[in-house]
């Protein structure tokens, strides 16, 4: 018997056709005519057509075929032909076929609700939607990592468990940690920080977890979340980052992955925008105003939600930062603007179409006394915050740094419309299994 051979080999390479192959997968549909069953058979690259004859393999197979469950799993291995009328152009006609693993009536068929399928996440993780996403979400993050890597930052390893917040107490998943309480980490960002003081430019790919009370189309409880701090760059320098780095993860999955963007029907040219840098920047206030301009109730202060956001990014074509935000809408750790002290020096990169947030960052607060002052101000106690004020006590250095949302980022570049299919198994309220 030959070689296992790739499906996607099978209907691609040349010089194939008429060759003997041997494949393995699962059976994807399934119709038996006259005294042929027509297999289709996905395997991780490709689906294909096997045709199975009664006259060559005999009856029982075929009644077998007639009556087998979908995602049964099978080899197969015969003749390649040219096939105009199956998918792909090319099917499999088989001269070997074995039943590996049964399946008896698969419990997705079409057409279930969404409750349903979350509780068959398992299965459903299957389809071909979801896989093509995922091998986006793979692009994804290779470049993200490649990206860094090729521009000498070092890749660390920070806490999951850890003693406070960064992003907000109300957001916070407790666990018991012995004796104590511990929360799940909602951002690498403070061990980061601890870090730039011998490595310099660091970056980290860790879980974040984020007890939200609401579901929405835009948020988990638990997600992967892309992380760098450097020291020495000022907000608009790590900007740059930012952009550089958005602009080369979206270029290599365009490079990668046409066939699956083309399976999602994304329409391309709104990606490729985001391939010319820099982005356009808009301050809070300059966002506040186009809001006004457009009928929004919003007045200077107020945080931008996910209905504001998705106003303002009608504005653009391509991706775009708001800069300066008021500080009391962020977190304590953001330096302030000296030239205006009610404003934080934050940036929040938003996906164009309607998608909005996707990274966010800030300039740190260097200053001892300024950050003590600001934690105390947002309702923190300092004594927890201890080690974090000692790194502006030994040789402090202006600092910025961000954090991207890797779901996010897959939800805009696949253009998917819920968070949830970004992620193998989506973990939000009310959700844990399977
Ligand atoms: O804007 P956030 O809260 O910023 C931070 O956590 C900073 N400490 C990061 C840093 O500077 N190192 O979160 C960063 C990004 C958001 O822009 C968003 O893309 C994503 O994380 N994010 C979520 N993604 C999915 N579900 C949630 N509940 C998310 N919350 C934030
Ligand atoms: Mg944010």
């Amino acid at each position: 018997m030959s070689e296992w051979v790739s499906i996607s080999r099978v209907l691609k390479a040349e010089g194939i056709v008429g060759g003997r192959v041997c494949i393995r997968g699962w059976i994807y549909r399934r119709s038996v005519v006259g005294g042929k069953a027509f297999v289709r058979v996905r395997d991780s690259t490709g689906v294909i057509q096997v045709v199975v004859d009664k006259n060559r393999l005999g009856t029982g197979l075929v009644k077998r075929l007639k009556d087998i469950g979908l995602e049964a799993s099978v080899k197969a291995c015969g003749v390649v032909v040219e096939q105009p009328r199956a998918p792909g152009g090319r099917e499999v006609v088989a001269d070997y076929f074995e039943i590996v693993g049964d399946s008896r009536d698969f419990p997705i068929k079409g057409g279930e609700g969404i409750d349903y399928l979350l509780d068959k996440r398992h299965l459903w993780i299957r389809s071909r939607r979801l896989t093509e996403i995922m091998k986006v979400k793979h692009t994804v993050l290779k470049a993200g990592r490649e990206y860094f890597i090729r521009n000498g930052w070092w890749e660390v390893t920070p806490p999951i468990l850890t003693a406070s917040a960064v992003e907000g107490g109300a957001t916070l998943f407790p666990v018991k940690y012995f004796d104590k309480t511990a929360y799940l980490s909602q951002s690498a960002q403070l061990y980061l920080e601890a870090l730039i003081y011998s490595l310099e430019k660091v970056w980290s790919l860790t879980t974040s977890f984020r007890a939200e009370k609401s579901r929405t189309r835009r948020h988990l409880a638990e997600y992967w979340h892309l992380e760098a701090e450097a020291a020495w760059y000022h907000m608009e320098d790590m900007m740059r980052v930012v952009e550089e780095l958005v602009s080369y993860i979206v270029r290599r999955v365009l490079e990668e992955n046409m066939e699956q963007l083309e399976f999602l029907k994304r329409d391309t040219r709104i990606l490729e925008n985001a391939l010319e840098t820099p982005y356009p920047r808009i301050r809070y206030d300059e966002a506040i105003e186009i809001l006004q301009g457009k009928g929004v109730s919003i007045e200077w202060g107020d945080d931008l939600g996910a209905d504001e956001e998705r106003v303002l990014t009608m504005e653009f074509d391509k991706p775009f930062f708001i800069t300066h935000f008021p500080k009391e809408i962020k977190s304590f750790y953001m330096k302030l603007d000296k030239d205006d002290p009610r404003l934080a020096l934050g940036f929040d990169l938003l996906a164009p179409e309607g998608y909005g947030e996707v990274v966010g960052g800030s300039e740190r607060e260097e200053d001892l006394e300024k950050l003590r002052d600001r934690i105390i101000e947002q309702g923190y106690d300092p004594r927890d915050y201890e080690w974090y004020l000692d790194l502006r006590r030994y040789g402090s250095v202006p600092h910025s740094g961000f954090g991207l949302g890797v779901e996010r980022l897959v939800m805009w570049i696949t253009g998917i419309d819920h968070i949830r299919d970004a992620i193998p198994f989506p973990r939000f309220r009310g959700r844990i299994y399977p």
